[in-house]
């Protein structure tokens, strides 16, 4: 293999020119093939599962396998896909095997991607078809997420099991030495509705639309178990609300603050403090926790705590930490996480002129983008963008109300202002990239965001999924 051809076609030209005077090119071909060609299968079938005693539950499930190449693929040990971790500049060829009896494809929720590779619905591939994803990463390290998306059947799936957690690392999140390994948790919080016979209830009526399809059964990594045994160690907690309808409040039961780290993007500037933070549907909290400071035998529980404070409602524990070890890992929580651009308004087209999207419920169809249904195809003026541009948004919840967490496909974008109704600011977390957003009821959230590099067809919807389907979704187009 030419030399020259290697250094310009490989992702790690930095460690093949490191390693080019001990390798001869024999060597440096194997590099490139590992490093070039990481390749996995994803299949989505039906499948049981021994979710609560008695009856097994039918659902739909993603198992994965490596074909080549160095992308973890962690087992999730239940009916979630498995963890997919890759770094960012990684390439990557996923082969979407659909074995479902009906349409799907699949989106990476919150990757910077080519409208062909994000799932929009109408990629969605039928029964017993494949569709292969081939990109590379572009984000920073965060915690992503996939799921399925195909036109008005993304909530059924979704709440019927397909989905997956997405972990990019990068070098800026290396150098932090932030806790690793069994330090590092997952956690992924989703709620379900059984009948009798163990079976999953799904939308039933109008109102079942209107709400969003809440369940009163807490699933965790899709188990019911709460509790995780741990160490006087520090913790990081990489949390996704990946329920189809509820949203939480996180506090610590325990008095303690919760110091957040990073959001749907990834790290943030510096870690902040909350005594309760809202978490929605679609978004990604990263929390350190120290538990060096407890006793052994204690236990700290991660709740959820009324929305709205109005002596109504009860706290439920989402996460139950037991103590009951000593530790050695005691890792420091930085002062300085990241180097976080913040986008300057003055780099939009339109700094003082946001195109507003109101959100609305509307007779007949249910809740709404601008009072529109949404269709596979169509996209308005408004809802044009010009490539390399960057542009100010605005969700307004001004006329009815209920928490809209409102999603833009590609890259993540940041809030700029929000004019709140009557609940508290402090609700909500703004800070650091986001591509899920809090829309409260009487809020107006101002949002700026690039839209660069990828041309395409791409998917602006609330991320309570039966909103998405009946049909608050709208396409936008970068051109
Ligand atoms: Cu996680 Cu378009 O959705
Ligand atoms: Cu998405
Ligand atoms: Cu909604």
């Amino acid at each position: 293999m030419n030399r020259r051809l290697f250094l310009k076609s490989s992702a790690q030209t930095t460690l093949a020119i490191s390693l080019l005077p001990i390798l001869n090119s024999k060597a440096l071909a194997e590099i490139y093939k590992v490093s070039a060609q990481n390749e996995i299968d994803l299949i989505a079938s039906p499948n049981d599962f021994p979710l609560l005693n008695g009856k097994t539950t039918q659902l739909l499930s993603f198992e994965g396998h490596t074909i080549q190449g160095k992308i973890k693929l962690l087992p999730s040990n239940s009916f979630l896909g498995p963890t997919i971790e890759a770094h960012q500049g990684d390439r990557l060829k996923i082969n979407f095997k659909n074995q479902l009896s009906e349409p799907s494809i699949v989106h990476w929720h919150g990757l910077h991607l080519p409208e062909n590779q994000d799932g929009h619905p109408s990629y969605a591939v039928g029964p017993g078809q494949t569709y292969t994803y081939d990109f590379e990463i572009k984000n920073r390290a965060g915690l992503y997420w996939y799921h399925p998306h195909p036109h008005g059947r993304t909530g059924y799936q979704v709440y019927h099991g397909l989905a997956g957690l997405f972990v990019v690392r990068d070098s800026e999140e290396k150098s932090l030495n932030l806790p690793s390994g069994e330090n590092e948790i997952f956690l992924v919080y989703q709620d379900r509705h059984f009948d009798e016979d163990n079976q999953l209830i799904y939308v039933q009526s109008g109102h079942d639309i209107m709400m969003g399809k809440m369940g009163d059964t807490l699933f965790i990594n899709g188990s019911r178990e709460k509790a995780n045994v741990v160490k006087k160690e520090t913790y990081r907690l990489r949390l996704l609300n990946g329920s189809n309808a509820r949203s939480f409040r996180l506090k610590w039961n325990d008095g303690r603050k919760i110091t957040i780290i990073g959001t749907d993007g990834g790290l943030l500037a510096e870690p902040i403090e909350r005594d309760s933070v809202l978490f929605c549907p679609g978004e990604r909290l990263d929390v350190f926790v120290d538990f060096s400071i407890n006793n052994i035998g204690d236990e700290a529980a991660l709740q959820s705590i009324p929305i709205v404070d109005n002596g109504r409602g009860q706290a439920f524990d989402l996460s139950v930490f037991k103590v009951q070890h000593e530790g050695t890992k005691i890792y420091s929580l930085p002062v300085r996480l990241s180097n976080l651009e913040k986008i300057n308004p003055s780099e939009a087209v339109n700094p003082n002129n946001p195109k507003v999207f109101k959100l609305l419920p509307k007779q007949g169809i249910g809740w709404t983008i601008d009072g529109l249904e949404y269709q596979m195809n169509e996209v308005r003026e408004k809802e044009t963008v010009e490539l390399n541009t960057t542009e100010v948004w605005e969700f307004d919840l001004t006329q009815a109300g209920m928490i809209h967490p409102m999603h833009i496909h590609g890259s993540q974008f940041q809030v700029i202002e929000r004019v709140h109704g009557p609940f508290s600011k402090d609700l909500v977390l703004d800070e650091g990239w986001k591509d899920t957003l809090a829309v409260l009821p009487g809020d107006r959230v101002k949002i700026i965001k690039r839209f660069n590099d990828h041309p395409g067809l791409f998917l602006l919807h609330c991320h309570i999924l039966e909103h998405e389907d009946h049909s608050m979704m709208r396409n936008f187009l970068v051109k």
